[in-house]
């Protein structure tokens, strides 16, 4: 059990990569307290998590681009956990805007979310882990990094959370917190949707694409292929690892 005792709160739980990793995280000994505005699957996924391992996994409801809301909802998790070691924070929005059709509207509502949100959960969870130290986890992408076609606000916005990630790397070091972010490339809802948004050729395009472009299977991976990155990021194993992107995506971006 690598998160044996670990206190750990987990965004994004009622879909994709968040909800392998609360399943993941629960079997490695984390307690958790996770968080998502999808209150159905979100309270069904902790309840399923809880029976998995020794710690305690319950769940909240926090809109991550409310900044008091997630102060709130950060400071009670904290409490129930009796402290915070670990932030994994995987929430995301997604919508396909052509670069040349970009509005305000289109921009609020990706980087409310994104950016907005990313920063005001980092900076909700550093009060309670600037005594003891602790690990930050946030989630990029390659569209933030090498560029991705159809999705630009998208891209801008994940290219803000690694540069921010980076950021805090520099400014919490000398209190113990860790700062990294995964890039990941795996299939889940938010990955079907954006197939979904292309039209069978622009899909036939991609797949081939794909094919030449990840040397791995030439295809997405699986959600457990990053919540397995979660678990080492957020493992004392990555004690002097802070700052760094680590792309899950078999092997389709090579720089970082
Ligand atoms: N799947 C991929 O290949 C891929 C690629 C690049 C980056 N990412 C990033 O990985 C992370 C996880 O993606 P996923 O594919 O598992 O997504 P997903 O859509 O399956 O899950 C995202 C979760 O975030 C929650 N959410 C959305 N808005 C929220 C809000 N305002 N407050 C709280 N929760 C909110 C949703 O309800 C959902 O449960 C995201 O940051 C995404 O941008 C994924």
């Amino acid at each position: 059990m690598q998160l044996h005792g670990k206190r750990v709160i987990l965004t994004g739980t009622a879909s994709g990569i968040g909800a392998t990793t609360l399943e993941t995280f629960a079997r490695e000994g984390a307690a958790i307290v996770s968080l998502d505005v999808q209150d159905e699957a979100g309270a069904a996924n902790a309840a399923a998590a809880d029976d998995l391992g020794p710690g305690a996994v319950s769940y909240l409801h926090c809109d991550i681009s409310d900044q008091a809301e997630v102060v709130r909802v950060v400071d009670e998790a904290a409490g129930r956990l009796g402290g915070l070691d670990v932030l994994v924070h995987m929430a995301a929005n997604e919508k396909n805007v052509a670069a040349e059709d970009v509005t305000e509207d289109e921009i609020d509502f990706i980087m409310d979310v994104h950016v907005k949100g990313t920063l005001f959960l980092n900076a909700a969870v550093f009060p309670h882990m600037k005594g003891a130290g602790g690990s930050i986890v946030n989630y990029t992408s390659l569209a933030g990094i090498s560029g991705y076609p159809g999705n630009p606000i998208y891209g801008a916005a994940k290219g803000a959370v690694l540069a921010w990630t980076r950021n805090i790397a520099r400014d919490w070091g000398r209190h113990a917190i860790r700062s990294n972010a995964v890039a990941p490339f795996v299939m889940t809802p938010m990955a079907q949707l954006a197939f979904d948004q292309a039209g069978p050729e622009e899909m036939e395009g991609i797949k081939e694409w794909f094919k030449m472009m990840v040397p791995l299977g030439g295809w997405l991976g699986e959600t457990q292929d990053a919540a397995n990155a979660n678990v080492f990021l957020a493992s004392d194993d990555s004690k002097f690892i802070t700052g760094q992107v680590l792309s899950v995506d078999g092997g389709f971006v090579m720089v970082r």
